[in-house]
């Protein structure tokens, strides 16, 4: 059985790509033209969503000030839960609907942007939270109208999801993590103030740094857009295009920056550069894969996130234990891209190079191996786990874990090779030790 679409011949094929940048404000200081951006959007009245970590930090305090200081009535929420599950999402929600809002702001990793999203969403438009999530774990119902105006600030160079329209939640009642994708989920402004990673524990940026490159390395190598069929009408094109020529440039641009920046922005806290030009690789790679789309390894991590709690990352001691996203999602990129690889060596080649991997002479079926091994160089560099095993997971779970990701269909789609149930066992077993 196959998960994906079989490629159109050159020609027969989708002939047009669309680009709907997200507003961006990006550098250090930021963060103090908060309350001037918020006026211009005529918010009087805003729902702070805030990172418990963040909200007593200068952050916090220079967002909160820039609000006050701009006439903005602010009131805080700072409950979002750390990769956050439903119940999480309908009490942010409860809090979003009593508060009678124009607008809201999000001050956080993307735990607290994402709950922002979902509490805007559900406010705006009360339903029960399955009825958004994608198919066919949920009823993936449109979404009615425009939601409030929503101001994303990250503080973690990782998620990109002040530019994404996703928001993504632990379902409890079906055991799996998945989420809601629309263009009407994007915030009306990324707020990207790089300073607000200084504060990170290394363990954090060492995760959240590899979510940026998954996200870069899995939209340079999605499916092309050329690949799909041409809509019947433009409003049918999906928001996940695959490879485009312009998703392309972000996406080699924020691989060569987290292969330079990663690993020392992990070792020092105090390596400025190293953690605000790995801030700007996020908000480059989000850009890429929240219109190219991402595939495999994103597909996968959602049941290495949520059959197992037992893993505590460095870096996130004081939370219950469970998978920090980005190490779920690149304990499986290596086994994933030596499956993924003969669809298109060139481009698993190009993104090994960007990512600092020496190719001279390298041939098309090298390139898996090559890739594979720049990104196990790279978390052997930063003290990542070695597979799925040391998250706690054995043989055993290797058909349960299969059957979670394979309900990941719209990753999966966006794969540049099509695969099976069985594949993905296949993977997973590869994914159990890498060294
Ligand atoms: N919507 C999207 O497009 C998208 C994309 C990728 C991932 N995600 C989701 O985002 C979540 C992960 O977000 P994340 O990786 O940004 O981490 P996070 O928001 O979960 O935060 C990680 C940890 O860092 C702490 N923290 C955050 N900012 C800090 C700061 N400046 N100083 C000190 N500590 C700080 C938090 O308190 C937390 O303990 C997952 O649920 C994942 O599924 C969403
Ligand atoms: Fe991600």
């Amino acid at each position: 059985m196959s998960a994906n679409p079989a490629y159109l011949a050159p020609g027969e094929g989708e002939t047009v790509f669309s680009v709907s940048a997200s507003p961006i404000k990006f550098g250090a200081g930021a963060l103090r033209e908060l309350g001037a951006d918020a006026v211009a959007l005529g918010m009087k009245r805003v729902g702070m969503f805030v990172d418990d970590h963040v909200l007593g930090s200068a952050p916090g305090q220079t967002a909160l000030a820039a609000l006050r200081d701009a006439g903005v009535a602010v009131e805080v929420y700072d409950h979002a839960r750390c990769e956050p599950d439903s119940d999480s999402f309908e009490a942010a929600a409860a809090f979003a609907r009593d508060g009678n809002f124009d607008g809201f702001v999000s001050l956080g990793g993307g735990s607290v942007m994402d709950t922002a999203k979902a509490a805007n969403l559900l406010a705006s438009y009360p339903d029960e939270l399955i009825a958004y999530i994608n198919a066919p774990i949920g009823r993936a119902k449109p979404i009615p109208g425009k939601l409030k105006p929503h101001i994303a600030c990250p503080t973690t160079c990782g998620t990109g999801s002040e530019t994404t329209g996703i928001t993504i939640v632990d379902l409890k009642s079906v055991g799996l993590k998945t989420g809601i994708a629309s263009p009407l989920l994007k915030p009306t402004l990324a707020l990207v103030d790089p300073t607000t990673t200084e504060t990170l524990p290394g363990g954090v940026v060492a995760a959240c740094g590899f979510d940026v490159l998954t996200h870069a390395v899995e939209s340079y190598t999605a499916r092309p857009y050329t690949s799909r069929p041409r809509p019947a009408h433009p409003s049918q094109r999906p928001p996940y295009q695959g490879a485009t020529p312009y998703n392309d440039i972000g996406s080699l641009a924020a691989i060569r920056l987290g292969g330079r920046y990663l690993a020392r922005a992990v070792r020092d806290a105090g390596d400025v550069e190293a953690r605000h030009q790995l801030m700007f690789a996020s908000t480059l790679a989000g850009l890429a894969f929240g219109s190219a789309g991402v595939h495999i390894p994103h597909a996968m991590s959602y049941a290495v996130a949520t059959l197992r709690h037992v893993y505590r990352a460095q870096g996130y001691e004081e939370r219950e234990p469970m998978v920090p996203h980005g190490i779920a999602v690149v304990i499986n990129a290596p086994a994933a891209f030596r499956f993924t690889a003969p669809a298109n060596p060139a481009r698993h080649l190009e993104a090994a190079a960007a990512l600092g991997a020496d190719v001279a002479g390298a041939k098309p079926e090298d390139a898996g191996e090559i890739l594979a091994g720049a990104f196990i160089a790279l978390m052997r560099e930063t003290g990542l786990p070695s597979g799925i095993a040391a998250l706690g997971y054995g043989e055993t779970d290797v058909p349960a874990l299969a059957a979670g990701a394979y309900a990941q269909q719209r990753p999966l789609v966006m794969a540049p090779r099509s695969v099976s149930q069985q594949d993905l066992e296949g993977l997973y077993r590869g994914a159990m030790r890498y060294w």
